[in-house]
């Protein structure tokens, strides 16, 4: 039996869930949550939503799932229709998933294939970035920033050569904060010919690293600098949109929002939004038709991709998304959430940053808020501060140690798209008065 502390964000006894109602969860006891993060920023359309479990029911009832190396089905095909639709002409492929993990797993096999089918073998290396996660199978750990995460699997990780983080509010040592994307895109170029052009296969990023730093974006020229750099020295870029993706951010893929086009990226979180489990590695034409034409096939894929419930589901909750005009919706109520949160944040001196783009937003707290000094990790307060919502009703994501030695707290907001107006003010409210009670009872213990 697993035991009900055994997992979660440090929050205790764990309540069992009932039922979910739009942005609202209902656990057992009769209590009511607002999903202000849905936890790891997952549930893009809120939940019990009557039209997606209908096509889920739909689908059920005529077959679950038709084995994807067997079968096509209108499910699978009206999806990538319309995932396709909305990456733009470059991309022609998907292989789908169950996860992010999985999504990002296919991603980094796809660049090694590529490479091998194009002679090119030899080109076999990975590089990632400091402070950042792209998820728990071996692969995707290894490309992970996330030293929490990897330190007990750390010998049996493949070797992957790190830059700085991308992050301005605490850019990297020896970096120009006036110029921080050219200077990091930079320093992944020296990175480049230091392991050798010929030896690398892709560069992988978070366009919005998630919950590796708690919602930071890129500086603005960052993207289009990787790019390039990319591009210099015949190096896939991917993007790992799985959190950021879908969109979350405004725009369907968050990269759109730069006009940056990555040779292949992996999304999953809001693409099915919690309804069942669904991830999707996106890659270029010229990519996939080259694994294509030089192996027959494209080398990765799972038991479950395109697992034809899961792409109804997906289908029901994009289709959804569309009608609604909700990634409009995000773009233009994004920035005013997080002038909400930051005039009514405003008050507490150990509210470093809020940040983050569209719905996906990361508060920071510090000790100080001029030298950005966080707090001592034993007191551990960004965890206090979720714990302290989810007990007044407020589901938000707290984030740790993002700051050398482990340090630095963050709490991540990541509603439904759909969310209305008098939601958001609840969450500004709950979230404000949740960061009240914790930084007071710190300052006045009992
Ligand atoms: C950016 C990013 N990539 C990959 C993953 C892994 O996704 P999953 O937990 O669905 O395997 C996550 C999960 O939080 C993520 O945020």
């Amino acid at each position: 039996m697993t035991s009900s502390r055994a997992i979660g964000f440090g929050l205790g006894d764990l309540p069992r869930i009932a039922r979910g109602e739009g942005s609202y969860l209902f656990d057992t006891e009769g209590r009511r949550y607002l999903d202000g993060s849905g936890g790891p920023a997952a549930f893009s359309i809120g939940h019990g939503n009557r039209e997606v479990n209908a096509a889920i029911s739909a689908q059920l009832a005529q077959i679950a799932c038709g084995y994807r190396y067997l079968f096509t089905s209108d499910a699978l095909e009206q999806l990538t229709a319309l995932i396709l639709g909305q990456c733009g002409p470059a991309f022609a492929h998907i292989v789908y998933a169950s996860s992010g993990s999985e999504a990002v797993e296919s991603a980094l096999k796809v660049a090694l294939q590529y490479w091998d089918a194009r002679g090119l073998p030899q080109k076999h290396r990975f590089i990632a970035r400091e402070r950042s996660y792209h998820g728990n199978t071996l692969g995707a750990l290894s490309v992970s920033g996330f030293r929490e995460r990897r330190r007990p699997f750390e010998r049996s990780l493949i070797e992957v050569a790190f830059v700085s983080a991308a992050n301005a509010y605490r850019p990297a040592a020896g970096t120009d904060p006036a110029r921080l994307g050219a200077s990091l895109a930079q320093e992944l170029e020296q990175c480049i010919l230091r392991l050798g052009p010929q030896n690398v296969a892709a560069f992988i990023f978070e366009p919005v690293v998630g919950a590796a730093a708690g919602a930071v974006p890129a500086p603005p020229d960052y993207a289009r600098a990787v790019r390039e750099v990319c591009d210099r020295h015949d190096v896939l870029l991917i993007a790992d949109e799985v959190m950021c993706g879908s969109g979350r951010c405004g725009s369907w893929r968050a990269l759109a929002s730069e006009a940056v086009v990555p040779d292949i990226m992996a999304v999953a979180k809001g693409l099915a939004g919690g309804y069942i489990p669904l991830g999707a590695t996106i890659f270029k034409r010229e990519i996939g038709d080259a694994l294509l034409a030089e192996h027959g096939a494209i080398l990765t894929g799972y038991t479950y991709s395109g697992h034809t419930a899961a792409c109804a589901a997906g289908l029901a909750v994009q289709r959804i998304i569309e009608r609604e005009g909700l990634l409009e919706r995000v773009r233009s109520r994004g920035p005013a959430l997080q002038s909400e949160l930051r005039s009514s944040l405003a008050r507490f001196e150990e509210v470093g940053d809020v940040r983050g783009r569209g719905y996906l937003i990361g508060i920071e707290f510090v000790r100080e808020r001029a030298t950005k000094t966080p707090f001592p990790r034993e007191r551990g307060l960004s965890h206090s501060i979720a714990r302290r919502a989810f007990s007044d009703g407020l589901i938000c994501y707290p984030c740790a140690g993002h700051v050398e030695g482990g340090l630095g707290d963050t709490i991540i907001i990541a509603p439904p798209y759909n969310v209305s107006d008098a939601e958001l003010t609840e969450l500004t409210e709950k979230l404000t008065g949740a960061i009240e009670k914790t930084l007071s009872a710190a300052a006045h213990p009992p």
